[in-house]
């Protein structure tokens, strides 16, 4: 039986994964680093300091930066990041995931969060969708960023059910490998995302019935 469904944030809710990138391009920039959408899939679902590191190291200067410095990067960036933050309304819930989480707290599916964003609880607050998620796992308690299991699995903690009675719904392909490492069933939204269970080009083809074909197919 299908006791929750579980929800990556950033390029799954709202299209926060397109600020993310704005913000770090403008950061790198500073730093003579430059990087294009392509190279920023490698920091989807990726923790901050952990996604600074990949940047370093794709603009070969990863030796160039002290711990110190690279605080202040992470700072700076976050800072900007923020800042765009503050256009997010209730519109910039991406289509088709209000009417799911509806249908979901219909059927008393539970909802759950999985994003490594410390920013997350200030992004469903301006969302406006809080109350619809019945636990939001805490990224400032996990250890591993995704492709590791850790953050879905707390999230399943939280809910208090069992990875194999859940779905996943990621954007990203470290995402994808976390949910399917989790023993949990794998949604992926947009293209390329090797070794998801079911894989959707946008947000406009999730819907409930499409998740129950997809778990009625895993158990028949
Ligand atoms: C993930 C994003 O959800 O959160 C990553 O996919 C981001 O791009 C990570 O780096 C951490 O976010 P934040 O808001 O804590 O910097
Ligand atoms: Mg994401």
């Amino acid at each position: 039986k299908l006791d929750a469904v579980i929800f990556d944030l950033d390029g799954v809710v709202t299209d926060t994964a397109h600020l993310h990138y704005v913000a770090w391009r403008d950061v790198a920039k500073e730093i003579g680093i430059s990087i294009d959408e392509t190279f920023n899939e490698q920091l989807k679902g990726i923790s901050r300091m952990a996604s600074l590191q990949r940047i370093l190291q794709h603009g070969g200067k990863a030796a160039h930066f002290s711990t110190a410095d690279c605080e202040e990067l992470c700072a700076r960036k976050n800072n900007r990041y923020l800042a765009t933050l503050a256009s997010l309304t209730p519109e910039s819930i991406l289509p088709g995931i209000t009417a799911l989480l509806q249908a979901l707290r219909g059927r008393g599916i539970r909802i759950g969060l999985a994003s490594v964003s410390l920013n997350a609880p200030v992004i469903l607050n301006a969302l406006g969708i809080s109350h619809l998620f019945d636990y939001c796992a805490d990224a400032s308690r996990i250890v591993h960023s995704k492709p590791d299991p850790e953050i879905f699995l707390l999230a399943c903690r939280g809910l208090g059910v069992a990875a194999q009675h859940a779905i996943g719904i990621e954007d990203s392909l470290a995402g994808i490998q976390a949910i399917n490492a989790s023993g949990m069933a794998s949604v992926g939204i947009g293209e390329d995302l090797m070794g998801a269970g079911l894989l959707l080009p946008s947000t406009r083809e999730l819907n409930w019935h499409r998740l129950d074909v997809y778990w009625q197919r895993l158990h028949p």
